[in-house]
């Protein structure tokens, strides 16, 4: 048999071990891709072509390099991730069961965010910090917390358990449990199940703009009635 035969069959021979390796160790994994994505028609189709997945495998790979304080190793994994999949998750990030990314591109996990089990999120989200001080200084995203497309999630705060965060929010204070928060900055709009008004919620009066433009408004009003 020719070399090249030989070299092939070693490559399909790896390539099938790898499938069946992912498909072991990352099962409910898959399985949750197949259940948030509607799009995804077959456990195949997401070990194969789906970016989040391979993301993370790659991080929990250079994981465990970052825990054995191997950190060029580590490091070197999850940029070559990144090259291959527009997901850039550092090593040092703590992740629960479950994680799932869908899309993907463009999404950045900073080296201190805890993320708890069944998180989502979608393209362009990024968990990072705020500036150049050293220790946490990413996010705590709870468990079964949804982050929509290009959501920001920013500083050292907290995302409270099964809450949504909005497509394009950017998120600088603790958002509680429960809790739909969008805009920028975000604001929370809904929470345990109940809309919150704007005005009469006093803990999450966010937007500076926003306030303004309502002041404004009122001035106006009372100029009119004279
Ligand atoms: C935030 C989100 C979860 C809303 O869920 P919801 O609880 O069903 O909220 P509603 O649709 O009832 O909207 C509540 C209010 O927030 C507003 N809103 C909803 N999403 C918003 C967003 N991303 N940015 C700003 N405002 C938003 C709505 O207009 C509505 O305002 P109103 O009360 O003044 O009418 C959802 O809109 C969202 O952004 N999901 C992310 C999805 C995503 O990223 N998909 C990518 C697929 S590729």
């Amino acid at each position: 048999m020719s070399l090249t035969i030989n070299i092939l069959l070693i490559l399909i021979a790896i390539t099938v071990i790898k499938i069946a390796l992912i498909s072991i160790f990352f099962y409910g994994e898959i399985r949750i891709a197949q259940k948030k994505d509607p799009a995804a028609k077959s456990f195949l189709e997401v070990v194969l072509l789906y970016q989040g997945l391979h993301a993370l495998v790659a991080y929990r790979v250079s994981h465990i390099f970052y825990k054995l304080h191997m950190f060029f190793t580590a490091r070197f994994i999850s940029q070559i991730a990144r090259s291959i999949t527009g997901i850039e998750i550092h090593p040092g990030a703590q992740i629960g069961k479950r994680f799932f990314v869908d899309h993907g591109m463009g999404v950045i996990v900073g080296e201190t965010s805890i993320i708890g089990d069944d998180v989502l999120l979608y393209q362009g989200v990024t968990l990072g910090g705020t500036g150049l001080k050293q220790g946490k200084r990413h996010p705590t995203i709870g468990n079964n917390v949804v982050i929509g497309a290009g959501a920001k999630i920013l500083g050292d705060i907290t995302i409270g358990d099964k809450s949504y965060v909005g497509a394009n929010a950017v998120v600088i204070k603790d958002v509680p449990p429960n809790s739909t928060v969008v805009g920028v900055p975000g604001r929370v709009t809904k929470q345990d199940g109940r809309k919150i008004e704007d005005s009469l919620d006093h803990i999450h009066v966010l937007d500076p703009i926003k306030q303004t433009i309502e002041e404004l408004e009122k001035r106006i009003e009372k100029l009119e009635k004279g």
